[in-house]
C-alpha cells in the first residue's frame, strides 16, 4: 500500500485523487467534533467552508431540521447554535439533525475531495475503526492533515502516524511512505506513551487551552473513544455501520 501524507492541505489540489481512500485530519477538534455530533444521533453531517455558505444551506434545508456548528479562533460563529467543541454534541442540539458546519481549518478540506474513491473523517477518538476500514478497501491512501492556518500542526501529525503504524503493524500491510508519511511515524514512536501532553503542549493544543477548552484536548487525545466511521458522499458525511 503506497501511503502518502500531506502535512498540510495546502497541496492538495495538485494531488491525483482517482482510486485513492483518502483519511481527513483534524484532531483539534473538527474530525474529533464530528465524531462526537454523530455519536449523539445527527443525521449527517454537512461541512461548508465558510459561515455563509453554511447560513445558505441551513436555509435551503430548514431550521426545524438543520443546526449550524462551527468556529473562528476557536470560538462559536455568531448567530450559529453551536461552536465546535466536541463535548457540546448532544441528543437534544443534533439528535436527528443535519449538523451544518464550518471551522477554520478542518471543513474546508473537504470541498476538494470529489474525485477520491472514499473519504473518511480520521481523529484519535475513531483511529482503529479508520485503520480497518482503510485496510479492507485496499487502495492506497492519502492522509491530509488540517493542520492550522496552513501550517503543519503536531497532533494531525501524530494521528497520521498512528494510524500509518496500524495499518503496517496490525495489518501487515507493506507500505510505500512518502517522507511526510516516515516523519509522522517517527513523530508517533517518539511520543506514543505521552499523547495527550504532546498535543496539549503544541500551539493549537496551548491555544484551546487559554481559551478555556483544555477538556476538549483531553477528550480528542482519547483513543478509540468514540469508535464511529463517517465518510463523504455528495457532499455530505454519513455515518457507516460498523
Ligand atoms: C479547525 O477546523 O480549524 C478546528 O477544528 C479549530 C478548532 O475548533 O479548534
Amino acid at each position: 500500500m503506497k501511503i502518502d501524507l500531506l502535512l498540510t492541505p495546502v497541496r492538495l489540489d495538485q494531488i491525483a485523487l482517482e482510486n485513492k481512500t483518502v483519511a481527513v485530519i483534524d484532531v483539534l477538534r473538527c474530525t474529533t467534533s464530528i465524531c462526537s455530533m454523530f455519536r449523539a444521533g445527527a443525521k449527517a453531517v454537512i461541512p461548508m467552508t465558510g459561515p455563509g455558505e453554511a447560513g445558505e444551506m441551513w436555509s435551503k434545508i430548514g431550521s426545524e431540521s438543520a443546526v449550524l456548528a462551527g468556529e473562528r479562533n476557536g470560538v462559536k460563529i455568531e448567530n450559529f447554535s453551536l461552536g465546535n467543541s466536541p463535548l457540546e454534541f448532544n441528543a437534544d442540539n443534533v439528535g436527528g439533525k443535519y449538523v451544518i458546519t464550518s471551522t477554520t481549518n478542518g471543513t474546508p478540506v473537504f470541498s476538494g475531495l470529489s474525485k477520491a474513491a472514499l473519504v473518511l473523517t480520521c481523529a484519535l477518538v475513531n483511529i482503529s475503526v479508520v485503520a480497518k476500514r482503510v485496510h479492507d478497501e485496499k487502495r492506497d491512501l492519502l492522509i491530509v492533515c488540517s493542520g492550522r492556518e496552513g501550517g503543519f500542526s503536531i497532533e494531525d501529525t501524530l494521528c497520521g502516524g498512528i494510524l500509518i503504524d496500524r495499518l503496517q503493524n496490525e495489518y501487515n500491510n507493506t507500505v510505500f511512505l512518502n517522507d511526510a508519511a516516515s516523519l509522522a511515524q517517527l513523530l508517533y514512536r517518539d511520543n506514543g506513551d505521552k499523547i495527550h501532553s504532546a498535543i496539549e503542549e503544541g500551539e493549537h493544543g496551548a491555544y484551546l487551552s487559554s481559551i478555556g477548552f483544555s477538556e476538549d484536548i483531553k477528550m480528542a487525545a482519547d483513543i478509540d473513544a468514540v469508535p464511529i466511521l463517517s465518510l463523504l458522499r455528495d457532499g455530505r458525511l454519513i455515518k457507516e455501520e460498523i
